[in-house]
This record gives structure tokens, sequence and C-alpha cells, in this order.
């Protein structure tokens, strides 16, 4: 089996590669990853040595560069993880997310349908599902909700998936769509909430948390995303969406007083600043379906992985270092001083 991973040189990517290669090591896996800001080829390391893992530069809005790659490898599993991820970066500027998350989606489908591809797979997200009241706990996101959006970001997420939903109905592509929460665990970019407030917990500088810090995210381990995935791609069905969350809601407040705690640092630390445009209230995934037809459970609890998720980032300084010098200075300056 060949599978194609967009966006292997990110967070979930990389984390997914290492599943799969540790996890199938007679697959064959091809990383496809333009590098952007955030896109890192030290992350890769662990997986270079490896025979049957290629890694090749390129956009997955390049049709040509894509169309070329197909031919050459002739793929039986596309993953998409390429995206631009950041909401508050989508805030700022919108333009390149509509590109990479709309326009990449629907050069890697045409190849896909063009060299028979058997699997095409969308990373999505639960943000196309808008948000929940945080007075009703007993409401979640379930598969069949229509897809709405707050942010740039979400709404390019909920394109790309009604667009990976319009080619399964009008051209037959054999598609599935997940739909995952919050993430966390190695290898996180340091501009998201859990590695931002870790690194500045550990410099002593202040933790910038957005408007009261009473909104909710439904936090998974990376590791349990990628088995996910992984189960979705060998057995779910063809057309459907699978929600992916382990029922693990918290506030942005108690994720960083549990950092705090575990680095050993005071509460002082902790700033309110302004809040984020059009802030989503309360995200809070549904299972059941997953859990129900491919059996699919969370391993790690949060206090587990966010133990071995700070311990990670203690054991792998020069890692994230190395990324917050330069460009990562000017947009912490932008996005913070004055806010
Ligand atoms: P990330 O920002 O860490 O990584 C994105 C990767 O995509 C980077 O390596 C980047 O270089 C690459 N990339 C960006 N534009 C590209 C382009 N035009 N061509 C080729 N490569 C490109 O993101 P992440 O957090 O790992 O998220 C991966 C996917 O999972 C995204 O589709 C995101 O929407 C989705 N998702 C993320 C979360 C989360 O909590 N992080 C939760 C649910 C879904
Ligand atoms: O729900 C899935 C989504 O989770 C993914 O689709 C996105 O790619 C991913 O980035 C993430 O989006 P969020 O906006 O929820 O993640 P972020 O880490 O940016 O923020 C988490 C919460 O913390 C959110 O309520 C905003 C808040 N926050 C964030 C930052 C960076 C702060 O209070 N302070 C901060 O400095």
């Amino acid at each position: 089996m060949k599978v194609l991973v967009t966006g292997g040189a990110g967070f979930i990517g990389s984390n997914f590669i290492f599943y799969m290669l540790d996890k199938h090591p007679d697959y064959d896996v091809v990383c496809l990853d333009c590098l952007t800001y955030c896109g890192n080829m030290k992350t890769l390391d662990p997986a270079m040595a490896n025979d049957h893992f290629k890694f090749v530069k390129g956009d997955v809005t390049d049709r040509e560069l894509v169309f070329k790659l197909f031919e050459e490898e002739k793929f039986d599993v596309v993953v998409n993880f390429a995206a631009e991820s950041h909401v508050d970066r989508s805030i700022e500027d919108p333009g390149v997310f509509l590109r990479t998350n709309i326009l990449g989606t629907q050069v890697l489908m045409d190849a896909s349908r063009e060299y028979g591809v058997g699997r095409f797979h969308q990373v999505g997200t639960d943000e196309v599902y808008g948000d929940l009241p945080l007075d009703r706990p007993d409401l979640f996101f379930t598969e069949d909700m229509p897809l709405t959006a707050s942010s740039p970001y979400s709404a390019s997420k909920a394109s790309a998936d009604l667009l990976v939903m319009a080619y399964h109905r009008t051209y037959g592509l054999p598609v599935t769509i997940s739909r995952c929460s919050n993430n966390y665990g190695p290898y996180q970019f340091p501009e998201k909430l859990i590695p931002l407030m870790i690194k500045n917990a550990l410099a002593d500088e202040p933790l910038p948390v957005y408007g009261t810090g009473e909104n909710v995210r439904d936090w998974l381990y990376v590791e349990d995303h990628c088995k996910a995935i992984d189960m979705i791609i060998h057995d779910g069905k063809v057309g459907e969406v699978y929600n992916i969350g382990g029922h693990n809601e918290k506030s942005n407040l108690d994720v960083v007083k549990t950092i705090l705690r575990q680095v050993g640092k005071p509460e002082s630390l902790i700033t309110f600043v302004g809040d984020r445009k059009g802030h989503d209230l309360r995200y809070a995934i549904d299972p059941a379906k997953i859990h129900a037809e491919l059996g699919w459970l969370p391993d790690t609890k949060f206090d587990d992985g966010i133990r071995q998720t700070i311990q990670w980032y203690l054991d792998n300084r020069s890692w994230w270092e190395e990324i917050i010098s330069g460009e990562y200075q000017e947009y912490y300056e932008k996005m913070y001083s004055n806010r």
C-alpha cells in the first residue's frame, strides 16, 4: 500500500507518518509539504532513514507538480492534512487559507480522480459545526449537523468538506472525512494554546489568555487522532463523515492552570488579554459513530497526555527554541503587543 500524506511536516501529519511507519512497516509513505512557517524538516528526522518513507517538497496548489507526483507514485490512499491551520492568522490574512485549504483540496482530488486513487481522506475539523453554548453541557457536535463557520479558517475548512462531498456525489470519488477536536502532543507549533503556554511558563513570561478564559475546547492526544484516521482509511465507509473526540472538555483557564501547576510556576503569570474576534465558545464532539462503527476509543487520558507533552517540550528544547527565533518573534509582537 502506498500512502500520500500531505502536510506531513506539520504537527498532526508528522505524528501520523510516525504512527503509520510503525503500525504498517510494509507500507510506503510519501510526504508532500511545501514547508510553510509551521512545516519543519527537523520534525521528520525520525522518519528520514526509513526506506519506506520519502519526502517531496511541493505545494498542494501546484497542479503540475501534484499531477506529476501522482503519475509517478500511483498512490492507493491520500490523506490530506495540508492546510493553513491557525485561526488567529486567518483573521489577519484570510487569502492564503482559501487558496491552500480549498483550492489545494481541489487539486489533490482532481489528481486522485485522474490516477484512480482508492481512497481520498480529508482531515477536517470540528470548527465547521460553529460553536455550542457554555450553559448547555447536554449538546454535542454530531455528523449530521449543518456546517457553519466563525472564522475564515473554519469557513475554508467547511468549504473544503463540501467540495469533498460534491466530488463523491458527482464523480464517485471514494472519499471519507474526519472532523476532530483540538489536538495536543509533541511537535505542535508554539502559536497554539498548549505549546505557547508551556513555552511562556518555562520562560517566566506572561500567559496571554483571551477574554475571560471560559471558552471550552475538547482536547485529544494527537496519537489518538492518528489511530482514528488509520481506522477510517482502512474500514471507514466511503462517502461518510466521522467525528473524532474523547469527551475531554476543559476551559482554557483550566488548561493554563494545569500547565502552570505541572511546571511549578505561579498563576500570577496568567494575563487576560483582548478576546479573539468571533471567538467560538465551546467545542464538544459526540464520537458515538466512530466508536460504534469502527470500535475507536482514545487511549490517552488528559492527565497523562499533558504530562507527556510537557515532558516532550522539556526534552526537545532545541526543536522549539529554533522555531521561536526570527519570523516567530515578529508574529508574536504583532499579535500580542497592545492586545
Ligand atoms: P500545522 O499547521 O501544524 O501543519 C500544516 C502543514 O501543512 C505544515 O507542515 C505546512 O507546511 C503544510 N502546508 C501548508 N500549506 C501547504 C501547501 N500549500 N502545500 C503543501 N503543504 C502545505 O497543522 P496541524 O495542526 O498539524 O493540522 C493538520 C490538519 O489537521 C489541518 O488540515 C487542520 O485543519 C486539521 N485539524 C487540526 C486540529 C488541531 O487541533 N491542530 C484539529 C482538527 C483538525
Ligand atoms: O477544534 C479544532 C481546531 O483546534 C483546529 O481545527 C485548529 O487547526 C486548531 O488550531 C485548533 O483551533 P483553536 O482556535 O481552538 O486552537 P488555539 O490553540 O489557537 O486556541 C485554543 C483556545 O485557546 C481558543 O479558545 C483560543 C485560546 N487562546 C489561544 C491562544 C493562542 C488563548 O486564550 N490565548 C492564546 O494565546
